[in-house]
Formats: structure tokens, C-alpha cells, sequence
């Protein structure tokens, strides 16, 4: 059975500074477990693995199917909670260049992502990638107000009914959505839409074993069960509420002592190219479900060795509030040897014979090393292989513990004011109906006194 280990060798922390919050961790334990079964709680992914909607799942395997059968493209429309997991997996777990490969070596649709930012160019650049080629859209919101995805779905809605007429374009219209509330509910019962429901106990963030990330992930030919799995797997090993036995639970409580230590940004590394998307769904988790009350550490990722010729030097010999945590795939998907070469005018031959994976991993050992020397403490998180079961379980992993460090934190980890702020702003600067702009208005008024006095001049 693949699994997942920590290992905390390089990161200056000893095992009974990890022990002095056996008791904390436990009374966090308690109140997880307790208030999961009060069904408002936002605690519904804690036992999601196990307690999954069957159903749901089976229907998100035809529709998966029906996809890959009569679309070239799936576009998943999100932004958030509500992409990122799905992007995630999907890049974790297929091809490097998945979608730039030829329909026939790739068997599944490509998947583009829309929705996610408010730049013309991107949309214009997605709209030229579609072309003439057979579409389907899985349009994604929790709140189904969301402004970029609710602009993409307007602007793909229109191209899709173009293209193919009202009728056939609602066949190929996913939502995934609330239950009840929203304008997306609202727009998907009047158009006859297929949904998919997000469970209203489950935030965006903590969503990617829901229809938000599964739908995307099946499309693109993932074994779902094998993922959940994974996640059912890790949902069991670390529901033990002692500590010493729990690296999920020791995780969390590394980053805290480390906090408190001065050691306020955290850098997920990875040596593998395909987990790009894994540590940007990572930063969002942590950044969103712990970064409040003018507390948090800042979450932030490299990939190395590409950027030790860039952010190494910093992290190396820069300010030193940075820890790293550091992911480790023990066994390669595939490897490539070093021949020989008679004139040997590179100077490689001392490699020859050498997997390609095991330079990659020397060269982990050593920057492991020279950063722990030189004061930035390293987790380890080593992973016996990247497929769907393990994936599922470091998905876990990081939901659980993100949660359980906000809560040694003292923040609240499931919900995420701050975002409102630049979103009350914009919708003023807009003038959205509702949304008042004092500046504006207050200008107005300067502007119509002005002019009022002018009336009475002339
Ligand atoms: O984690 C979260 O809750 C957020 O990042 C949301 O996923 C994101 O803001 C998108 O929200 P919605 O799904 O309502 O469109």
C-alpha cells in the first residue's frame, strides 16, 4: 500500500517541543470531530472520503464519459476553491504537456481553465484555442455570484448556443453548484441544466473531493475511486487523536512552533514539474484559511532545481523567516539513463549509468542540506509514488492539517472575509447595482453644486 511519511530530521524542531501541544492538538481533535455531526458546521470534508454521495459519484462517471465522447475540450469555468483542485489533480496525474498532445496518444478532451481572471487576452487567446472543435463547459461556483466565472459562463454561454443552437448547447453545459441558493441554481433550473451539488458544508477551499474538483478530474480520465480511496485511507490513519502517532497532526503543530520562531513564510518545494498546480491549490488553502487577524504564515511555493538558479541564492543567504517543506516522490513514473559519450567534452561521464531521477534526488539531499545549514529549517513530506491513491491522500494531509494549525493559530480556517475587500471596491468602482461609491458620489455632488452655482452666475 503506498503512503505518505513526515519526516522532521532537518527541521530543527525535537519531538518534545511537538509533544507540548498533545493536549492542545487533542481538545482540536475533539471539537473536529464533535461538531462534524452538526450538519452547518463547514466540517463536511473531515469525513467526506467515507461518507461520499454514491450516487452523485456514479453520475459524475457518465457525465464524464458522455464528455469524453462527444468533446474535444472541456472548459471549467472557476476561479478559487472552485478550479484549483481540479487543475491540481488533473496536472499531478496526467501527461506534462496533456494537453498539447494529439487527441489520439491523449484519448481524453483537453481541459482549459476560464474564469479564473478578467483579462481579455486570456479569454480572446482560449476562444482562438476552441476554434471549430466540440466543446462542453462545467461551470463552477459555490456562491454562483462570483464575478469572473459568472463573466466567463456569459461570454462561453453565448459561444456555445452559437455554435450549436440552444438545444444541443444545454446538453453540454455542466453546473456545479448549491444546493438551493444562487444565481447559477437560479439560471440552471430555468435552462434545464445537468448539476452537480456542492455540499453546502463543505467551503471552496476543501472542495476538490466534491463534484468541484471530481467532474474535471474524471473527464480527463482520472480514476476517481482510487482517489477517494487514497483520501478514505487517510481519512482513517489520522483520525488518531494521539499526536505521536499522527504526522498530519505533527505538521500542523511543526508550522506553529515554527511560527513562533519567527519563521512567518513557508515554501512548498517540489522536484516534480507536474505538482505545479498542486502547491498553487496548496498556497490558496493556507493562505485563505489561515492569513486573518493579522496573523498567519504566508504560504509560497518553488520548483526545483529551476529555482535554485533563482530564489535559491534568497533562500540560501537572504532574511531568514523562511521554513520549507519539502515534497518527496520516492519512486519515479519514469526515468531516462546517462550513456556514454566517448569525447566526453561535457564532462558528464562521471554520470554515466546515473538515472536521470537519481541525480534529481541527489541534488534534493544536498540543497536539503546547505538550506538547513544555513538556518532554514526543512519538512519533509515523502511520498512512495505520485498516483491517484496517494494523491488522494496528501489532498487529505493538507485539508486536515490546514485546518488544524489555523485552529493552534486561534483563526477560524473556514472562512475568508478578507477576500470581500477588494470585491465591495471593485463592484463600486463599477457601479453595480447596490453597491454605493462614496468617493464617486461625493464628487458628484461637488460636480452638480459647481454647476449649480455657474446657473446662478450666468
Ligand atoms: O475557498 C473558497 O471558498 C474560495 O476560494 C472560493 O472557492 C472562491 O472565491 C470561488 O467562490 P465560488 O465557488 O463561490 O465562485
Amino acid at each position: 500500500m503506498q503512503n505518505i511519511k513526515l519526516n522532521l530530521k532537518n527541521s530543527k524542531i525535537e519531538q518534545a517541543e511537538i509533544m507540548n501541544y498533545s493536549k492542545k492538538v487533542l481538545e482540536i481533535h475533539e471539537e473536529l470531530h464533535e461538531k462534524v455531526k452538526e450538519e452547518k458546521e463547514p466540517l463536511g470534508w473531515l469525513n467526506l472520503p467515507s461518507e461520499y454521495d454514491k450516487k452523485e459519484v456514479e453520475k459524475i462517471k457518465k457525465i464524464a464519459k458522455k464528455i469524453q465522447s462527444d468533446s474535444e475540450i472541456l472548459l471549467v469555468i472557476g476561479i478559487g476553491g472552485s478550479y484549483l483542485g481540479a487543475r491540481a489533480v488533473i496536472e499531478a496525474l496526467t501527461h506534462t504537456f496533456y494537453n498539447y498532445l494529439p487527441i489520439d496518444q491523449r484519448k481524453t478532451p483537453q481541459i482549459l481553465y476560464v474564469g479564473n481572471n478578467l483579462n481579455p487576452n486570456y479569454i480572446n487567446d482560449i476562444i482562438d484555442l476552441i476554434g471549430n472543435k466540440n466543446l462542453s463547459i462545467n461551470v463552477i461556483s459555490k456562491s454562483g455570484t462570483t464575478t469572473e466565472p459568472a463573466i466567463a459562463f456569459r461570454i462561453f454561454r453565448e459561444l456555445l448556443e452559437n455554435k450549436y443552437g440552444l438545444k444541443e448547447a444545454k446538453k453540454r453545459i455542466y453546473v456545479t453548484t448549491d444546493q438551493k441558493k444562487g444565481a447559477l441554481k437560479q439560471i440552471a433550473d430555468e435552462e434545464k441544466y445537468t448539476t452537480f451539488v456542492i455540499p453546502e458544508n463543505i467551503g471552496g477551499r476543501y472542495s476538490v473531493l466534491t463534484p468541484v474538483g471530481l467532474l474535471p478530474i474524471a473527464t480527463a480520465g482520472i480514476d476517481i475511486d482510487k482517489i477517494l480511496e487514497g483520501a478514505r485511507f487517510a481519512q482513517e490513519k489520522y483520525s488518531d487523536k494521539n499526536l505521536k502517532y499522527n504526522d498530519c497532526y505533527k505538521y500542523a503543530v511543526a508550522r506553529n512552533i515554527l511560527y513562533k520562531n519567527e519563521k512567518n513564510i513557508e515554501i512548498l518545494v517540489s522536484y516534480e514539474p507536474k505538482l505545479h498546480y498542486l502547491i498553487e491549490w496548496w498556497k490558496q488553502l493556507f493562505a485563505e484559511s489561515e492569513g486573518k487577524e493579522n496573523k498567519g504564515i504566508y504560504p509560497t511555493g518553488a520548483e526545483f532545481t529551476t529555482d535554485l538558479h533563482s530564489l535559491g541564492q534568497y533562500i540560501q543567504q537572504g532574511r531568514k523567516n523562511l521554513f520549507e517543506t519539502v515534497i518527496n516522490i520516492k519512486e519515479p513514473i519514469t526515468n531516462i539513463y546517462i550513456n556514454q559519450d566517448e569525447d566526453n567534452l561535457d564532462e558528464l561521464n562521471y554520470l554515466v549509468g546515473k538515472g536521470l531521477d537519481y541525480i534529481n534526488k541527489e541534488a534534493m539531499e544536498a540543497t536539503i542540506s546547505a538550506h538547513s545549514d544555513g538556518n532554514v529549517p526543512n519538512i519533509i513530506i515523502e511520498m512512495d509514488k505520485l498516483d491517484e491513491y496517494t494523491l488522494g491522500h496528501l489532498l487529505y494531509f493538507f485539508e486536515l492539517s490546514c485546518s488544524v494549525s489555523g485552529k493552534l493559530l486561534g483563526v477560524n480556517p473556514f472562512n475568508q472575509p478578507g477576500v470581500e475587500d477588494y470585491k465591495n471596491k471593485m463592484f463600486e468602482l463599477l457601479e453595480k447595482p447596490g453597491y454605493i461609491n462614496k468617493e464617486k458620489t461625493e464628487e458628484n455632488i461637488v460636480k452638480s453644486k459647481r454647476k449649480s452655482k455657474a446657473k446662478i452666475k450666468i
